[in-house]
């Protein structure tokens, strides 16, 4: 007879989802249970609260618990209507589709909804397979577009694709805004398309300029290739534009765009994958084509609707702009500390996705390393991540509805863990 399934939350994850990651929070004393999430602070079990600058990698754009999507999602489900459907056409689909395509304008005339944001880039690829008859794809070091197989073949960096060396590799790399590279690749043939965070945000808020951006576009046209911008965390107002590339190279004509994180405010997995009728037809055009590329919760009633409320609320209190003008806010306290030249060294990004470089993490336990400031931050109530592939960085994503109040409160934090970890590094030299 199979034992009973253990019942503990610690225990029942270590014995059968993952015990290593069990283990790695434990030696950073993080086990306690998340138990409420508001606005912008998430409680644990014992009562604390912790600012949460994260907003789960971005996902969050509205505030844990928004009022509008709790009532939207509750509503649904009172309502019996299915949310599943597999025939016929649903409800609000095309409503949710046509609002995104007349948010980002472009030619981008027709969508794809599929389950992650690696879902997305993954159905991107195959549309731009489909439509060049190529399959190689340049991308950038740095980068980060999700962790399924053809995703990860355009991973710029980190320990991702380590066990997968055997495993063939769609994408070529080009160094960070390096447009000779990109042509040199280009160059080699067979490319479906380029594959391009606006602004990166695994990779330490990096961002592109406008001129970059149409200048890479030019060079995708001279060679044939699509352009596919990878907004899956910039997209719908985190970076003070409905769309990054909005923002900075409003000229910009991508043949794909790919969207997810914040779109249904975090609490329903979904992307949208926007593109031209170009692309489309080429893809699903031909007969018996129709069904090409789906998936069975392809636009689940849940995560329309909750994609419909968090553009309605994105859109009613002004989210777009308050992302600038909080994000500025947050970045020149930021410049403030970074010219106290004491550990903050670079403060980069746009609107709410920061990048704030700590100096002196070459040495992993050196106490100004990046993680030795989440570490601190979290012990004054303060959730931050580090940027995977920028590791001296941490990476700022808080909610959309961040107040003023909340952005001071970090700033005066990570103040005083600046100061904390100053003296621990200057005590330790003595
Ligand atoms: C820019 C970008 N693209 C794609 C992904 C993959 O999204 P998901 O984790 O939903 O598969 C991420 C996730 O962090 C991302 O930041």
């Amino acid at each position: 007879m199979l034992p009973p399934p253990r019942q503990d939350r610690v225990e029942s994850y270590r014995a059968h989802v993952n015990p290593y990651r069990v283990e790695g929070f434990e030696a950073l004393g993080w086990t306690e249970e998340l138990v409420e999430a508001r606005g912008s602070f998430l409680v644990d079990a014992s009562g604390r609260r912790f600012l949460d600058m994260s907003g789960c990698f971005g996902a969050v754009a509205l505030g844990h618990h928004s009022r509008d999507l709790d009532a939207a999602l509750s509503a649904l489900l009172a309502s019996g209507r299915p949310c599943t459907m597999p025939f016929g056409i649903p409800a609000d689909v095309g409503a949710l589709a046509g609002r995104l395509c007349a948010l980002a304008g472009a030619d981008l005339q027709k969508v794809y909804f599929g389950n992650s944001g690696a879902e997305g880039i993954e159905a991107a690829m195959k549309l731009a397979m489909i439509r060049t008859g190529r399959a190689a794809f340049i991308s950038f070091e740095g980068s980060y577009h999700g962790l399924t197989l053809g995703a990860l073949g355009l991973m710029g960096g980190g320990p991702w694709r380590g066990p997968l060396e055997h495993a063939p590799r769609l994408g070529r790399l080009a160094p960070f805004g390096d447009l000779a590279a990109v042509e040199r690749l280009l160059e080699e043939g067979g490319v479906a398309a380029v594959v391009v965070e606006v602004v990166q945000g695994v990779g330490g808020a990096r961002a592109w300029s406008g001129d970059a951006l149409d200048a890479l576009e030019r060079l995708c046209r001279r060679h044939g290739a699509l352009l596919i911008l990878d907004e899956v965390l910039t997209g719908l107002g985190r970076t003070g534009a409905w769309f990054a590339f909005q923002g900075v190279a409003p000229g910009l004509r991508p043949d794909i765009v790919v969207t997810s994180k914040g779109l249904t405010g975090g609490v329903i997995p979904l992307s949208a994958v926007l593109m031209t009728d170009d692309v489309f037809h080429a893809a699903y055009g031909p007969k018996g084509h129709v069904n090409i590329h789906g998936s069975t919760f392809s636009a689940n009633a849940m995560a329309v609707a909750a994609g419909l409320c968090t553009l309605d609320v994105i859109a009613r209190e002004g989210l777009v702009e308050r992302a600038a003008v909080l994000g500025e806010r947050l970045a020149s306290g930021l410049r403030r500390l970074q010219d106290e030249e004491i550990a903050v060294c670079d403060v980069r990004g746009r609107g709410l996705l920061l990048g704030v470089g700590i100096a002196g993490v070459e040495q992993p336990d050196d106490a100004l390393g990046a993680l030795a400031f989440c570490q601190a931050l979290r012990e004054r109530g303060v959730i931050v991540t580090v940027a995977a592939h920028a590791p001296s960085y941490l990476k700022l994503t808080p909610p959309l509805t961040i107040s003023e109040a909340e952005v001071d409160l970090f700033l005066d934090r990570l103040r005083e863990v600046m100061l904390e970890l100053v003296e621990v590094d200057d005590a330790e030299e003595r």
